[in-house]
């Protein structure tokens, strides 16, 4: 089942479930980036605290690994007044999508309101979505390779707050974008932001299929790809996405395909590098540049946490009146 035979919005047009970015037009996007950025605070500063989620139930149900978006939907919840319960199903013991549905049900009886899903599977979050009952709000936290929407969101408004504007910037995303989630979601965030000049850049093998990635131009040269960029958005190879044999060599991909500060100068002087992590340095990125002037990694973590607080608060504060 594909994310698109599922509706993400009620009937009255709010929205329900954030399964993907792909169908979401400008205004929903910048709502949701502007409610986010309302819960932005700086380091050292209180996080904000509200009652908003009072008396709802949040379930986080990962069955692939996550260390900075579950504790983030965690806190998200947490920070809102909302109930938490956290499953980490083993990998070991992967639900196919019946015994998912099996789980699901129960979370339902169990007054469980909004599920957060993590799946190696493409179509799970699409399926859960399609059998929950109207008052429950099913946010993919990472679906396979297909989509990841609230990195794509946390990714956005990253850029925004260090760039202010989407029109006339240039965004090189670079790595394994073949099989990467997270470029699929930041690509349909910016492009619905009106970024102009979108480039993908990596080795053939790990370039996707056309038309996948519609109006970006494709590099295999990293030097070509980084020329004049505002944002450089590196990725991790996902070897949990590919056999043994397609795996390219550690060494080989950081000589071509590294981020070093050498490279890191082709883009303009004022630049800013991103990481969604778990970071390979030494592989995608030198140590140098993911810890240096450029690097805005740690704000992304940070917006990761407002983001979902903004995305709980959005499905949740628009319900009573729709079911
Ligand atoms: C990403 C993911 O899981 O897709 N991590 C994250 O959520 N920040 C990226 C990755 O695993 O490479």
């Amino acid at each position: 089942m594909s994310e698109a035979q599922v509706d993400q919005r009620r009937k009255d047009g709010t929205l329900r479930h954030l399964l993907t970015l792909e169908h979401l037009s400008r205004a929903e996007i910048e709502r949701l980036l502007n409610k986010a950025q309302s819960f932005v605070r700086p380091l050292g500063a209180p996080p904000p605290t509200s009652n908003t989620l009072a008396g709802v139930t949040v379930a986080n149900l990962f069955t692939e690994p996550s260390t900075r978006t579950r504790v983030s939907f965690e806190l998200a919840a947490k920070r809102l007044g909302a109930d938490v319960v956290n499953l980490e199903v083993q990998l070991s013991s992967r639900v196919k999508g019946e015994s998912m549905l099996d789980t699901v049900y129960t979370l339902q009886s169990l007054h469980v309101d909004v599920m957060v899903i993590r799946d190696a599977e493409a179509g799970v979050p699409a399926l859960v979505a399609g059998n929950v009952a109207p008052h429950v709000s099913v946010l993919s936290a990472g679906e396979a390779h297909v989509s990841h929407p609230t990195q794509g969101l946390l990714d956005a408004l990253t850029v925004r707050q260090h760039k202010k504007r989407f029109e006339g910037l240039a965004i090189a995303i670079v790595g394994d974008i073949r099989h990467s989630r997270v470029a699929r979601s930041s690509f349909h965030a910016f492009r619905t932001l009106g970024v102009a000049d979108l480039r993908i850049v990596a080795p053939a093998v790990l370039m996707p299929e056309e038309p996948e990635f519609e109006g970006c131009s494709r590099h295999t040269s990293l030097a070509a790809g980084l020329k004049d960029v505002d944002v450089v958005m590196m990725l991790r190879i996902q070897k949990e996405r590919m056999g043994q044999a397609d795996l390219p060599d550690a060494d080989r991909y950081f000589v071509q395909y590294g981020l070093t500060p050498e490279r890191l100068s082709l883009a303009r002087p004022d630049a800013i590098v991103m990481h969604p992590q778990p970071m390979n340095r030494g592989i995608e990125i030198a140590s140098d540049v993911a810890d240096g002037r450029q690097s805005v990694i740690r704000d992304q973590v940070r917006n990761g946490v407002a983001v979902r607080m903004a995305v709980l608060a959005d499905v949740i504060g628009s319900r009573s009146s729709a079911t």
